[in-house]
């Protein structure tokens, strides 16, 4: 059936630079409801197999499949389109900084086509979850508030996959402990599948899968 389709299902994925080839037909499938975390040395290859999942880096060959679409053969409308079913938080949050934390995140949904009360309801819903106050300049939070931002921002759509690169890479322990255990609370509680690419063992240790990537494929870790 496919209502049991995983949410992200990647195949024979390749893509090459001029002299190394990054992604050599990787394989993955990641169900809604669980973690998968990707480890590899810097340079490996990591953030271009999430922009491959976002439909940002089009790969040589090779199917990404997200909430049933194949985001590699996508027109650009079609993916602005699908996007909404993609929530991302990068490492330094990429929030607009002089506005407040509940635009950062409203901004979102209006512009994934949400009506604006929906938009601000769910907003609204999420910061409060995740602890981070609605009003005042997002520029002024700490690193942590900024990243549980980034995350309510990514939740807002209601995404089947959220990809987050290094989410934690930018902050303190005590931080980065509070960002994590948010993040990977996330599928438990809102069914989507999770990617989470990261050099920190610490943060990989609590994904429900560990992956390393490893001349271009996938290696299962322990
Ligand atoms: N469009 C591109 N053109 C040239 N080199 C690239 C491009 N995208 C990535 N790279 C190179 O590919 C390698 C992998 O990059 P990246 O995916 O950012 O790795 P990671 O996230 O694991 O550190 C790096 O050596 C980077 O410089
Ligand atoms: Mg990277």
């Amino acid at each position: 059936m496919t209502s049991r389709a995983p949410a992200l299902r990647i195949e024979g994925l390749r893509y090459a630079l001029k002299d190394r080839v990054l992604l050599d037909g990787l394989d993955v499938e990641v169900p809604g409801g669980t973690s998968l975390a990707v480890t590899g040395p810097s340079g490996s290859g990591k953030s271009t197999l999430l922009m491959c999942a976002l439909g940002l880096v089009k790969p040589d060959a090779g199917t990404v499949s997200v909430a049933g679409g194949d985001v590699t053969r996508m027109s650009a409308r079609a993916l602005a389109a699908h996007r909404r079913h993609i929530g991302v938080v990068f490492q330094f949050g990429e929030l607009l900084s002089e506005l407040s934390p509940l635009e950062n995140v409203a901004i979102a949904a209006l512009l994934a086509g949400v009506d604006r009360r929906k938009a601000y309801g769910s907003a609204r819903e999420l910061l409060r979850w995740l602890g981070v106050p609605l009003q005042g300049t997002t520029g002024l939070l700490s690193g942590g508030e900024r990243q549980r931002t980034a995350v309510a921002r990514a939740l807002v759509t209601e995404p089947a996959v959220v990809l987050a690169d290094e989410p934690t890479g930018a902050l303190d322990h005590r931080s980065r402990d509070t960002v994590a255990d948010i993040l990977f609370d996330v599928p438990r509680r809102r069914g989507c599948a999770l990617v989470v690419a990261t050099h920190d063992p610490v943060i990989a240790g609590r994904a429900d899968v560990r992956v390393s990537l490893d001349a271009g494929r996938l290696v299962e870790r322990p």
